[in-house]
């Protein structure tokens, strides 16, 4: 799938009118989108969700029930929220602990950049959490997890997914900009900035020197920041360049090999370990 697909602004306009009507209705409706739709990213988003229904068990319901609750939701996201849908109606990130498919495999970004092992018994700050698969998926090595998030409808997946998974006293997602974050009580020992320097849906005011000065500022001493880049696509070899120019003011920087990222949003992005310049 080519990215370019991932760069309309609309991807949400058919999916409201997917979901609207009967439950046999919204089936036909969204067969008829697989087979005969223009957006490949809707079309996929609409095949991960059949085949997440497909895959829940018919005696597990409080899972049944969890996947209704981000149900409306997501819905809800489709009439309501005025910007760009990652997950073109669906998710972005998978968690496929709790049968959920997404366009990013959460799993395998876990493995690849060892983050079970990094943030080991550390305080950890996620920009721009999305649905908080990331701190989930690390819930048992970290010591805590903020997440923060502007869509305010994926703040609310990640809070009945943190009940769901009774994981709250250890997570806690927050519905601001990282631009409002301000006087967290504690410095953090690891800030993740996946893929959130920058952000397509034209969210981010902040210049990308006061981003990563903030960052640093957020961190103990001794603190890392675990860095994502955008794919070369939408962020060339010069302008990432760029980036690590600005980080290198505040970072001590090392670029790190990372394997076993394929998918279609995941191919050749760069991956940089940060530690905090005094
Ligand atoms: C490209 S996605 C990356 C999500 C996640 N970090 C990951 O790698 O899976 C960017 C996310 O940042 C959120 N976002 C955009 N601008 C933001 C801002 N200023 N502060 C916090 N979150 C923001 C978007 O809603 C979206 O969920």
């Amino acid at each position: 799938m080519s990215l370019e697909n991932s760069s309309t602004k609309t991807p949400n306009i058919p999916m409201i009118w997917m979901f609207r009507g009967s439950f046999f209705l919204s089936l036909f409706k969204s067969y008829f989108y697989i087979f005969f739709g223009k957006s490949n990213l809707v079309r996929l988003a609409l095949r991960m969700r059949l085949k997440d229904k497909r895959r829940l068990k018919s005696n597990d319901y409080n899972l049944k029930n969890l996947h209704e609750s981000l149900e409306v939701i997501r819905n809800k996201s489709l009439e309501e929220y005025p910007h760009y849908d990652y997950g073109a109606g669906y998710n972005y990130q998978s968690l496929e602990e709790l049968n959920l498919c997404g366009f990013r495999s959460t799993e395998k970004r876990i493995s690849a950049l060892k983050l079970n092992e990094r943030l080991m018994g550390k305080r950890v700050l996620d920009i721009g959490s999305n649905m908080g698969s990331i701190l989930f998926s690390v819930r048992d090595s970290i010591k805590s997890g903020l997440g923060i998030e502007i869509n305010k409808f994926l703040v609310e997946q990640s809070e009945i997914i943190s009940s769901y998974l009774k994981c709250s006293e250890k997570l806690d997602f927050l519905s601001i900009s990282f631009e409002n974050l301000n006087n967290y009580q504690d410095p953090f020992d690891i800030i993740l900035s996946l893929a959130n320097h920058s952000t397509f849906d034209g969210n981010t005011k902040q210049s990308l020197d006061s981003y990563f000065r903030k960052i640093n500022e957020l961190l103990v001493d001794g603190g890392e920041l675990i860095f994502e880049s955008h794919p070369p696509e939408i962020e060339p070899p010069d302008s990432l360049e760029k980036t690590s120019e600005v980080i290198k003011k505040y970072f001590s920087v090392t670029k790190i090999d990372v394997q076993g990222l394929n998918g279609f949003l995941d191919k050749n992005r760069s991956y940089f370990i940060c530690k905090k310049k005094i």
